[in-house]
């Protein structure tokens, strides 16, 4: 008999729906991310000559990042503070290093409910003491003063949030940023900041990167959402050097650095970030009209709360709402719409919201145009069944 048992446990429910439903010939309406670029495209649009891939020697890289992408990332993020800066394979592994070597069991933390399966992940993991933030706490652009008050106090050791929210696209006003980092510099706890799709903003202007000051602020980056370029596998974290280096043992013994020749092109890419943004946020503006038009015409069969940042949203179905149907009601529904109309949604309990689905609308306008239309067609199938 092998002696071989690995530990099983279950997968977030997110990559295990898109590991088993996502296939090239969907109309993906799911994604929390823009249309990826091609990398004809990224050459062209950020200036990388054949010649300068050819110089690049593949050695190795350095633990917090090269000095090129790490300078990138700190002029636009982190006040050109390099040393504040760790780049890192996604910010999935900006979590993770960062996360793992902050907490500690019995902390007491305070995790936004319904948030990224990472952000999640690790203060379960690790023993800490965990509450949420309702959803409910956060309106207008504001966390509830009564709840940042309740819930953030001298015992808080950390509070993990998500700004725009993946995936209600919900968000802070520059005023509810204030309000957050006042309260948890006045408590001592370390703020944990999410800002994945912080540069498409709708309701308010961008925010800044609260990483990029104090002792107490950690922000994670990503070249997966906003900028186009999930295949490229950088993201970043801006935080105190004394984090950054305390992360090097995990990382020396799991991925030690980047590609110099991957960095290369980060760089390049943070360096045009204007442009690489400024062209996905203008299709998913327009996509967005498109949206907000669509749950009008469909206000019989669909409610949501708009988006005010980022390129998703959580659209309720009322007919789940109304059965108050459990968790595998969505997980079906969504399923069946793949089934029948090759259309992609994410269920709302990867996320712990039983009536709803993630719809992105950051990808091509004509791909997503015809995965709303094949939405319509599901639910007018559904509604006339009934
Ligand atoms: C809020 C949020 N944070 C972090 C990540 C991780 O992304 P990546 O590792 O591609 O940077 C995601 C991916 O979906 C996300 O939505």
């Amino acid at each position: 008999m092998s002696i071989l048992r690995p530990r099983r446990e279950d997968p977030p429910v997110l990559e295990e729906w898109y590991r088993r439903h996502l296939a090239p010939d969907v109309h993906d309406i799911s994604s929390s991310g823009v249309h990826p670029y091609t990398f004809a495209e990224i050459r062209d649009l950020c200036r990388i000559p054949a010649e300068d891939l050819d110089k690049i020697v593949m050695d190795d890289s350095v633990s917090q990042g090269g000095a090129g992408i790490r300078q990138a990332i700190a002029d636009r993020y982190a006040g050109g503070d390099a040393e504040r800066v760790l780049v890192t394979h996604g910010s999935s592994e900006a979590i993770a290093l960062t996360l793992s070597t902050l907490l500690r069991p019995g902390d007491r933390v305070v995790v936004q409910e319904g948030i990224y399966h990472s952000l999640g992940h690790y203060p379960v993991a690790t023993g800490c003491e965990v509450t949420g933030l309702p959803a409910a706490a956060v309106r207008d652009g504001e966390i509830d003063p009564e709840a940042l008050e309740a819930l953030i106090t001298p015992r808080t050791a950390a509070v993990i949030v998500n700004f725009p929210h993946n995936p209600t696209g919900i968000t802070l006003s520059p005023r509810g940023l204030d309000a957050l980092t006042e309260r948890t510099a006045a408590t001592g706890a370390v703020l944990v900041w999410d800002a994945a799709t912080a540069e498409i903003a709708h309701r308010w202007e961008v925010l800044p990167d609260p990483g990029a000051a104090g002792a107490h602020t950690v922000s994670y980056g990503t070249f997966s959402k906003t900028f186009g370029l999930p295949g490229l596998r950088v993201g970043w974290a801006v935080a105190p050097k004394e984090l950054l280096t305390a992360t090097f043992p995990l990382r020396d013994r799991t991925t030690l650095f980047l590609s110099p020749l991957v960095e290369l092109i980060a760089e390049r890419a943070m360096r045009s970030a204007d442009v690489l943004i400024g062209m996905r946020a203008a299709e998913a503006r327009d996509n967005l009209a498109h949206l907000n038009d669509w749950v009008a015409e469909h206000e019989d069969v669909v409610r949501w709360t708009p988006p005010e940042g980022g390129v998703c949203a959580l659209p309720v179905f009322r007919e789940l709402e109304r059965a108050e149907a459990g968790p595998q009601a969505v997980e079906a529904f969504c399923r069946e719409l793949l089934a029948r109309h090759r259309t992609l949604l994410v269920p709302g309990t990867a996320f712990g919201a039983p009536h709803g689905a993630r719809l992105g609308f950051g990808g091509p306008a004509a791909c997503f145009r015809a995965g709303l239309a094949e939405l319509s067609a599901f639910l007018r199938t559904h509604k006339a069944a009934r």
